[in-house]
């Protein structure tokens, strides 16, 4: 039984005190790095050519201090060096504003004080129904001064970690979406997903629906709206693309059901997570963080497992067609709607 149970669980660290000791540090490894960002340093690292004593000049750094931190960036593969000059590693490249893959949109998002004050709230918000994020930031997540900071940093984390999954999504719709078809994203944020699609498909007419102000693009039509409140327009697909898994099972039925009858799509396209018993260790890992955080920003929002998206998808007019994982964290999932037998 309990060999069993030791199976089961997420043993991502290793048993020994001193590596755990390391990866506790891990944290503020990845605060320094962020920090580094935040003044350009990392950005700096990556111009061609450039040097410690030219570093160290154009941000006006003492030399010997720099080196212990240029020497902490080599220690973890962040940086190399070649006799005088540094240069940023592919894993450091990652952290460089300039480079399609950046993630610091990720780190500004997660050391942003609304969401370390968030989490800092985990416990209390275990005691009654209202979420972490609402009770140190006093607003949901998403309705948090949308012409403010906060609203900026959450949409760049969003497409920032959506690079990859944009392009997989763009091409998984070739052989589902029909020539000429109208195509709808609700809930897109800045419509990054819809770019991707334009790539290939001009054939589509493209509608990007969310609550919050983006800046405008010709490439789609910008639709401002409340998908609980206000109409949601016409389209032969409708894609929810990390939406369903920011609400509870009672919105997501109203949300899909909206669509049904006001969008009226023929396919409904989810790209969300789907957690299934056979994920691999990294997986789970990944699915597990994403819950607590679902947890902690929105409270009601969760991970589903197949059974789940196959209860809501009935219990809101569709069954569940057809879905496959476009990577090692998210499905493409199908829906068609169906007719109720009267009786
Ligand atoms: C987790 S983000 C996903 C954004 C985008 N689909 C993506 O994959 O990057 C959720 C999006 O839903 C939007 N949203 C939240 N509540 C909404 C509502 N009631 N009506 C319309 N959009 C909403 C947010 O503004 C945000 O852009």
């Amino acid at each position: 039984m309990e060999e069993n149970m030791k199976e089961q669980s997420i043993n991502l660290f290793s048993d020994s005190f001193s590596e755990a000791l390391t990866n506790i540090r891990i944290f503020r490894y990845f605060f320094l790095i962020h920090e580094l960002s935040k003044y350009g340093i990392i950005d700096s690292i990556s111009i061609p050519g450039m040097t410690v004593e030219r570093l160290c000049k154009d941000h006006s750094l003492v030399t010997e201090k720099s080196l212990r931190v240029i020497a902490f960036l080599e220690s973890l593969g962040v940086i190399y060096r070649d006799k005088k000059q540094i240069s940023l590693t592919k894993f450091g490249s990652l952290f460089s504003a300039n480079s399609e893959e950046s993630l610091i949109g990720v780190l500004d998002f997660v050391f942003s004080n609304e969401v370390m004050s968030a989490y800092k709230n985990l416990v209390p918000s275990l005691r009654d129904d209202r979420n972490a994020f609402n009770i140190a930031n006093g607003s949901e997540a998403f309705e948090l001064d949308p012409s403010g900071s906060f609203h900026q940093v959450f949409q760049k984390a969003m497409d920032a970690t959506s690079v990859e999954l944009n392009k997989l999504v763009a091409a998984s719709l070739g052989a589902i979406v029909p020539e000429g078809n109208r195509l709808l994203d609700l809930g897109g944020g800045s419509g990054s997903l819809l770019v991707e699609v334009s790539k290939s498909r001009s054939d589509l007419k493209l509608i990007n629906f969310d609550i919050n102000k983006h800046p405008r693009s010709g490439l789609f039509e910008n639709v401002i709206g409340d998908f609980f409140k206000n109409e949601i327009p016409k389209s032969d697909i409708t894609i929810l693309k990390k939406i369903t898994h920011d609400w509870g099972d009672e919105q997501v039925v109203k949300i899909l059901r909206k669509v049904r009858q006001e969008s009226k799509p023929k396919k409904v396209i989810v790209i969300d997570t789907l957690v299934s018993s056979e994920d691999q260790r990294i997986s789970k890992v990944s699915k597990a963080l994403m819950d607590m955080e679902m947890l902690i920003m929105h409270g009601g929002g969760r991970e589903r497992k197949f059974k789940d998206f196959q209860n809501l998808a009935y219990e809101s007019g569709y069954s569940l067609e057809r879905s496959f994982s476009l990577n090692s964290l998210y499905h493409f999932i199908i829906l068609e709607p169906f007719e109720r037998k009267q009786t």
